[in-house]
């Protein structure tokens, strides 16, 4: 077994939407034969913004059976639940004393989330890049896909391996490199809104687990503008979203359909939108169905759950047992 290893994870804060399953899980399933893939759900990173007990459980159940109902398969990927793995949290507090106060505070990241919640400027946030570390490096991963809001987060887990490996003269780690997806792969899903990308925090979003009746409210409530005025003219960028969801959804005849009646300033939005909402429903309602059935079945995540937590310790125990040897703990009795 020498493929290279891949480690990903995902906070258990809301449902997988298009831009994430477009955006990145289809690029993890096609990972899934050529990489030693580990995907799992961040539930502790999650207690940075305090969730209940309710919320918390619910979020990764709902998680979990996402990743599963798009595929990501629990015999060919390690799919597991970050607490299930203790060694993750012992990695973490051993790479927390060469983790510096200034780095940390200086991370775009945590000055965001202070500047947002002033009335909860915790220590885990602050050491939130430390814990990614430990989980990328326990796995000793050698890419992780990330989005470019991740980006500075994994430049300090290649700093926190290497700074391991020069401090004690070893190299237990390997240094994990951003996992790029060959340009024409990257599709980039565009908003409801008008402007930028699909997000989960942006409102803008239509989830996978989304019932047709919301997906036809959103869809139909999404921005356009007055139409176009002259023949052929070019497509502003609200109505450019609409195609480029378009494009990803409907089949390429829906799509030139359109497009033509948009160069003859003939498009009514409303059917366009009708169509995209339908086309949008088409592609969820499986993925939707499996979502259900899989959360119905909690002898089924139990142990996936249990199966993922098994793999996923056999190569964190190993390593942590790498980490305390260098790092110079003696067993004395
Ligand atoms: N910080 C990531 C996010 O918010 C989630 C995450 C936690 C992660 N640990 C990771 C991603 C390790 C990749 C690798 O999206």
């Amino acid at each position: 077994m020498n493929k290279p290893t891949v480690v990903s994870g995902i906070r258990p804060t809301g449902y997988l939407h298009l831009g994430n399953y477009f955006g990145a899980v289809q690029n993890f399933l096609k990972m899934q034969d050529d990489f030693n893939c580990y995907f799992f759900i961040a539930d502790i990173h999650s207690l940075t913004t305090h969730p209940t007990p309710e919320n918390l459980q619910s979020g990764v159940r709902q998680v979990l059976a996402e990743y599963l109902a798009c595929g990501i398969d629990p015999e060919k990927s390690t799919i597991f639940i970050q607490s299930d793995v203790p060694e993750v949290s012992e990695l973490y507090a051993l790479l927390n004393m060469n983790a510096y106060l200034g780095e940390l505070e200086r991370t775009t990241s945590f000055k965001d989330k202070a500047r947002q919640n002033p009335d909860n400027v915790n220590a885990g946030l602050l050491t939130y890049p430390v814990l990614m570390a430990a989980d990328i490096i326990i796995h000793k991963a050698h890419f992780v896909p990330v989005g470019k809001d991740q980006e500075q987060n994994l430049e300090m887990a290649r700093k926190f391996a290497k700074r391991f490996n020069r401090m004690y003269k070893c190299d237990v780690f390997p240094i994990p490199r951003p996992y790029t997806f060959g340009g024409g792969d990257m599709i980039k899903v565009p908003g409801l809104d008008g402007s930028g990308k699909m997000g989960k925090s942006e409102g803008n979003a239509i989830n996978l687990y989304e019932d047709p009746k919301s997906i036809r409210k959103k869809v139909m409530r999404a921005v356009t503008d007055a139409g176009p005025t002259e023949m052929n003219q070019e497509k502003p960028e609200v109505i450019q979203n609409l195609f480029t969801l378009m494009d990803i959804v409907s089949t390429p005849d829906t799509v030139a359909h359109f497009d033509e009646l948009y160069n003859k300033c003939e498009i009514r939005y409303g059917d366009m939108k009708k169509q995209l909402a339908e086309d949008i429903i088409a592609y969820t309602a499986p993925i939707r169905e499996r979502i259900i059935d899989i959360l119905k079945d909690d002898a089924y995540l139990a142990k996936v759950a249990k199966l993922g937590a098994d793999k996923a310790r056999e190569s964190a125990v190993q390593t942590l047992q790498e980490v305390k040897d260098v790092i110079g703990f003696k067993k004395l009795f």
